[in-house]
């Protein structure tokens, strides 16, 4: 919606100088020396920090930053604290290294980018629309997570936003819809997809936002910074579920956006200071230390992934199998394109349908197998579940069946076991 967003021209402006570049991907050995980091902080398991004086006080009420620490950062946790900030310094290097050093580059002097760490990855995704949404406005929202899809609809029913659910697999089907509606000011998309894996053409899609001042969102959760970087490609603002690949061992919820900064300060620290959405120091101290080693661990995780892909692919019992990374998926070249391989994730139907399948998923509800039946992604362990009655039971059957997410599709997500473990396993399960 033209002229919706005071801070769109600056933003715009800053897209094109600092943000737009040929590298899809961080360099490898770059991205695991800033995970791994110098500068971990001990717990400040604080409520509150106390002010030097009553005029140190007044002036950090007032957003000053006398150490260079973040502002607001140091009054109280729920605004912000030091574990939390070291967070969102790791996650802002790994999505916008190369805008940092554009920005460097250009003398720039005022920050482009803003990273907030939250206690979910859901409040992450609400905070951050409730920054802009305003009763008549439009989203359209791509196949999305469970939870996302019900607070869509929670903004439809209650709030008078106009919520069109697209598939945004096909970048045409957004550019008709902006074009029918010109209320509406962003677009949500995952990609890949959850739990199908398809995906969503980010580049192609800015395009389309951009011409009608519409605020592009990539929750990059099945990605995480490692695989995809969407600001490289065009977004105006990534979520994250650090639930997932960034704990990796999944001992704790958290989630983090990064954008606008003007975007960020002024519409969006608000509503965070306000709603109370944050994350626990110890949380944030867990997945800065659990993000030291994530590239490595997701290195193996993608590996063997591939792999157990093929094997699924080739496996008798086996209808069909969705993997970005295999030749077989019809969206292989865009996999190539923008995520650096074809990820952690499998889906995929059982001949024999619906039952087969359950059959499959408790056998690995046994403790003696190497995975666990559990809904969760990104972990150490592997984890196998049924999307339809478990994470997007609350989308309507008709909509999940429209995406995809058939009765019989079952979602895998890859640990660190190993290939042999693993697939001899699903061929014991397979073939009961
Ligand atoms: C793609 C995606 N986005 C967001 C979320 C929500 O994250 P959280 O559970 O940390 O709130 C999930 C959770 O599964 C997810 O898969």
């Amino acid at each position: 919606m033209k002229g919706r967003f005071y801070w769109w021209n600056d933003w715009m402006d800053r897209k094109k100088k600092y943000c737009a570049t040929t590298e899809k991907q961080l360099d490898a050995d770059k991205f695991n020396a800033i995970c791994a980091g110098t500068g971990l902080p001990n717990i400040h398991q604080k409520s509150t920090f106390k002010f030097k004086d009553v005029a140190d006080g007044a002036a950090r009420f007032v957003g000053h930053s006398p150490s260079g620490e973040k502002p607001y950062a140091r009054i109280y946790t729920r605004l912000g604290n030091p574990n939390t900030e070291y967070l969102e310094k790791v996650l802002f290097q790994l999505e916008c290294q190369h805008i940092i050093e554009n920005a460097l580059a250009h003398d720039e002097k005022s920050p482009t980018i803003a990273s907030l760490v939250f206690s979910s990855g859901m409040a992450a995704i609400t905070t951050t629309v409730m920054g802009f949404v305003r009763p008549g406005d439009g989203i359209i929202v791509g196949n999305v997570y469970g939870c996302t899809d019900s607070f869509m609809r929670f903004l439809q029913n209650r709030f008078g936003v106009n919520v069109y659910f697209v598939d945004a697999t096909n970048s045409d089907n957004i550019k008709k819809t902006l074009e029918a509606h010109p209320e509406i000011c962003a677009v949500l998309i995952e990609t890949p997809d959850n739990p199908t894996l398809a995906m969503c053409d980010i580049e192609a899609i800015s395009k389309h936002t951009e011409a009608h001042e519409a605020i592009l969102m990539v929750d990059n959760t099945f990605c995480s910074p490692y695989l995809q970087q969407p600001f490289r490609l065009g977004a105006d603002i990534v979520i994250h579920s650090l639930t997932k690949y960034v704990s990796g061992h999944s001992t704790s919820i958290a989630g983090a956006a990064l954008g606008p900064y003007e975007y960020f300060s002024k519409e969006v620290f608000p509503v965070y200071k306000d709603f109370g959405p944050t994350p626990s120091p110890f949380d944030s101290w867990l997945n800065s230390l659990t993000i030291q080693e994530m590239g490595v661990r997701m290195e193996h995780q993608c590996k063997t992934a591939a792999r157990v892909a093929e094997f699924l692919e080739n496996h008798p019992k086996i209808e069909k199998v969705w993997y970005p990374g295999l030749k077989s998926h019809p969206q292989n070249d865009l996999c190539k394109k923008q995520m650096r391989n074809g990820g952690g994730m499998i889906a995929f139907e059982v001949k024999g349908g619906f039952d087969a399948g359950v059959k499959l998923m408790n056998y690995f509800a046994r403790p003696d197998t190497p995975m666990e039946l559990a809904v969760s992604l990104g972990s150490v362990i592997s984890y196998i579940e049924h999307p339809a009655s478990m994470t997007h039971s609350a989308i309507p059957e008709e909509d999940r069946n429209e995406r995809g997410i058939t009765s019989s599709l079952v979602r895998l997500s890859i640990g660190v076991e190993g290939y042999s473990i693993l697939t001899q396993a699903l061929d014991e399960g397979l073939s009961l």
